[in-house]
């Protein structure tokens, strides 16, 4: 899918930019024409603009951020705006999995699910929402800043092998909900919307796979699940993210997109 001039002269940020879906949105929105100011907590960062095909780096930016501190959510904010001048699209695409038994889960883990992938989501849209809102003057709604946030089929339906990952997919859902109304509540010109993926292939998959001890097993009979015989890709994800992020979304405000080739249909 060709997405050029799509996202010209907006300047996108995004989480978990290093691998997977969120270095897909990375590629859709830099050929979407958007300035990208690309962090993950990975040192895989450092080496994004190397490993893209040749890439203008005035419009790319990189750094190291672990979306679990809310200071650094806000200075890398600050970070994208003393690079591009303006951040108009938050993509919230960090997240870790877990997928052991729910009796085998410690406390522990159950705190890191929640610091990763909803603290993290809370620290950025208040970074995000703190600066967007600035802008709220010379935006109008139809074209309104963007937060994305990647939430996941398994925060609208039951998962039993994952069940704590997906309470914190369901959070993050309705946290998504709840502050696209506050925003327009205050007129902040700031649309809020999630993204509900399926299975898609990424290195967070595979990690969940290569748990079973049988990972090619595992991953053809997923795969023969599928309504279509086949797992998402993740630009399948980022090209939908894209549309989030434009101003062709200007009224899709609230929304949950599913992208699963139709599994929970
Ligand atoms: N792959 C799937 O099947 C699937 C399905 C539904 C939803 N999701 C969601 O999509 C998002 C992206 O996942 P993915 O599949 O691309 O996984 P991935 O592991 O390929 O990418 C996740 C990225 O997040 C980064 N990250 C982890 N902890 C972080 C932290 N504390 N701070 C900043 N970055 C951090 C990782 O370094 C990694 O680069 C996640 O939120 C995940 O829950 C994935």
């Amino acid at each position: 899918m060709n997405n050029n001039g799509r996202l010209a002269g907006k300047t996108v940020f995004i989480t978990g930019a290093a691998s997977g879906i969120g270095r897909a949105a990375v590629v859709k929105c830099l050929e979407a024409g958007a300035n990208v100011f690309a962090t993950d907590v990975s040192d895989a960062i450092d080496q994004l603009a190397d490993t893209l095909e040749s890439v203008d780096t005035n419009v790319l930016a990189s750094r190291r951020l672990d979306v679990r501190d809310a200071a650094a959510c806000e200075e890398a904010m600050t970070d994208a705006i003393r690079q591009f001048g303006e951040v108009d699209v938050a993509v919230l695409a960090a997240g870790i999995g877990y997928s052991r038994p729910f009796e085998a889960m410690d406390a522990e883990s159950w705190h890191e699910l929640y610091a990763v992938n909803v603290d993290g989501v809370f620290h950025c849209c208040q970074a995000a929402i703190a600066i967007m809102k600035s802008g709220a003057t010379e935006r109008t709604w139809d074209s309104a800043a963007s937060i994305i946030i990647i939430s996941s089929i398994a925060g609208q339906v039951a998962e039993p092998a994952a069940s704590a990952y997906a309470s914190t997919k369901g959070a993050v859902r309705s946290l998504s909900k709840s502050l696209a109304k506050y925003c327009a509540g205050h007129d902040y010109k700031i649309r809020v919307n999630s993204v509900h993926p399926g299975v898609i292939d990424t290195p967070l998959l595979w990690a969940d796979l290569e748990a079973t001890g049988a990972a090619q097993e595992a991953y053809e009979s997923v795969c023969a699940a599928q309504p279509t015989g086949r797992i998402g890709r993740p630009e399948d994800v980022a090209n939908g993210i894209v549309y989030l992020a434009s101003d062709e979304a200007a009224f899709v405000n609230g929304a949950e997109l599913v992208i699963d080739g139709g599994s929970t249909a």
